[in-house]
């Protein structure tokens, strides 16, 4: 499917969309439209009584004699409290509504009404980035698709009164749809074909970006002392990998941003395993280091003015006869020992040490580090946040901002000394779980990667369990991997960690 952003023109085929106001309002170009074939808009819309421009309303109009094959009229609301996002999802819906319908060219008129606040530019290259995200599929292994179900749309075109100005803004949102589209493969990927070494060699292509990439083995993470990284991969047939992406746009010698990224390419638990129902579901815990990845691809993508550091702890957590036992103690690349109580906690045995080497190597300005980490995270905010944790309040505040412009939205939660006593270990400098009816998981497992986090580094943790993952469809986010945290992170750098 091709999507281009055109000059405002009435298509000599196909399908065309229309932003409408509530009020049955419609713009410049949606009015010579109706003009055009003989107010039969207007007519529709006063036939179809309930059809009055309200958010998320459609009706489909045929259009008589040559040329369209019809006219979809979308509802956008008061024009007065229409955002850039509500053109997101107009391109998203727009395409959606067609994909298999047997259509092949379909034109949306991203126009922006009277009373709406929103540069024509920017409305038209947010729903051209709309119909990207929202038309994502994973057809690779349905091999018997029937052709009936198979996407029919071949060619959108945006239509828009500020082409050059929509084009300009567009280029940038194209590159972050890629990093989204590579977050939301790499993490629908099943264990059996992503695991450490694919994964490697996936961050690998991303050097044709401009991205410095190098791949360290279980050799090289064993001489910088990661015993508590290599300890969850021990159990795996697999070898464990830690990758290090860099991105040199901005300043030459500038401390870097850094993202750290959990990369469990398959958690069984280890011994402690998990129960077999759902299991399947840990192929995605490798989703923070997804979210590294892409971030990584589409800040390389639209070449950001910034240095930033991506680093992807990638294991497979195994059970087996050279796995890792509850009881065991590993020594951190930090020198902390910590007793290994529950084989399952291993996201924060992989981040301590991922988190630790990037401090050391890189002194990063901030470091953000992505996982998901706690099933108790779900129990705390659902699917609508991920847990926002951090030892420094203007970087959480750029985080959460940056959430809520993206709508990837973040809720801090706290860290104190008090949680932290619960991970005292009666033999080792910590243990990897608090004990039994401590309670606050989410929580303790931030306490326990703060223990990493060197002097006053600017850092946060972002647990994303109940965000990599959807099981319900959203306007710009199908249903599966979402590619949560990709907007987030492209935004922060954007927002804060640019040259101008
Ligand atoms: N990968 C899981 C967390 C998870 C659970 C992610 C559900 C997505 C959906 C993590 O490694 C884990 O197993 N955490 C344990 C921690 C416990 C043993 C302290 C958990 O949440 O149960
Ligand atoms: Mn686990
Ligand atoms: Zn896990």
């Amino acid at each position: 499917m091709k999507i281009e952003i055109v000059d405002s023109k009435t298509p000599k085929r196909g399908s065309l969309v229309l932003a409408v106001g509530e009020g049955r309002q419609l713009g410049p170009f949606g009015q010579q439209v109706d003009k055009a074939c003989g107010g039969a808009l207007a007519k529709a819309m006063a036939a179809a009584a309930r059809f009055t421009g309200g958010k998320g309303q459609w009706l489909d109009v045929l259009v008589p004699g040559g040329g369209l094959s019809r006219v979809l009229l979308a509802g956008l609301g008061k024009t007065t409290e229409i955002k850039a996002m509500a053109y997101e999802a107009l391109g998203a819906d727009a395409v959606k509504r067609l994909a298999v319908s047997g259509e092949t060219d379909l034109a949306i008129a991203a126009e922006v009404l009277k009373g709406t606040l929103l540069p024509a530019g920017e409305a038209a290259a947010r729903a051209a980035l709309g119909a990207r995200l929202g038309s994502y599929r994973f057809d690779k292994y349905r091999t018997r698709l029937k052709d009936k179900d198979k996407p029919s749309l071949k060619a959108v075109n945006v239509l828009t009164a500020a082409a050059p100005a929509a084009k300009k803004l567009h280029a940038p949102l194209d590159k972050l749809a890629a990093g989204v589209e590579l977050t939301r493969n790499l993490v629908t990927e099943p264990a059996n074909i992503i695991y450490p070494e694919s994964l490697a060699a996936e961050c690998r292509k991303l050097a044709k970006l401009g991205v410095k990439v190098e791949v360290l083995g279980e050799r090289e993470m064993k001489k910088l002392g990661m015993g508590a990284l290599l300890g969850v991969g021990q159990g795996s047939a697999r070898e464990s990998k830690l990758v290090v992406m860099q991105w040199n746009g901005g300043k030459k010698g500038g401390k870097p941003v850094s993202f750290v990224g959990k990369g469990v390419c398959f958690d069984t638990g280890g011994i402690s395993i998990k129960p077999s129902a759902g299991m399947e579901e840990m192929k995605w815990d490798m989703g923070g280091a997804g979210a590294v990845i892409g971030a990584m691809a589409a800040i390389a993508g639209r070449k950001a003015k910034a240095n930033v550091v991506g680093v992807v702890a990638l294991v497979e957590n195994m059970p087996s006869g050279t796995a890792q036992r509850p009881g065991d103690i590993v020594t951190s690349m930090s020198g902390q020992t910590i007793e290994v109580l529950n084989t399952d906690a291993e996201g924060r045995l992989i981040l301590c040490d991922a988190m630790w080497y990037t401090q050391q190597r890189f002194k990063p300005q901030a470091m953000v580090d992505l996982a998901t980490l706690t099933g108790a995270i779900i129990i705390a905010l659902g699917h609508e946040h991920a847990g926002l944790f951090s030892n420094n309040d203007r970087l959480a505040e750029q985080l959460a901002a940056s959430g809520k412009v993206e709508d990837e939205q973040l809720w801090r939660l706290p860290l104190s000394d008090a949680y932290d006593e619960g991970l005292k270990s009666p033999i080792a400098d910590m243990q990897n779980i608090a004990g039994p009816g401590f309670g606050a998981g989410s929580i303790t497992a931030a306490q326990f990667l703060q223990r990493f986090v060197v002097d006053k580094t600017p850092w946060a943790h972002l647990d994303i369990a109940g965000t990599a993952w959807s099981k319900k469809d959203r306007p710009t986010v199908p249903k599966g991997a979402t590619g949560f945290g990709v907007r987030l992170l492209n935004r922060l750098v954007a927002d804060h960690y640019e040259d101008r």
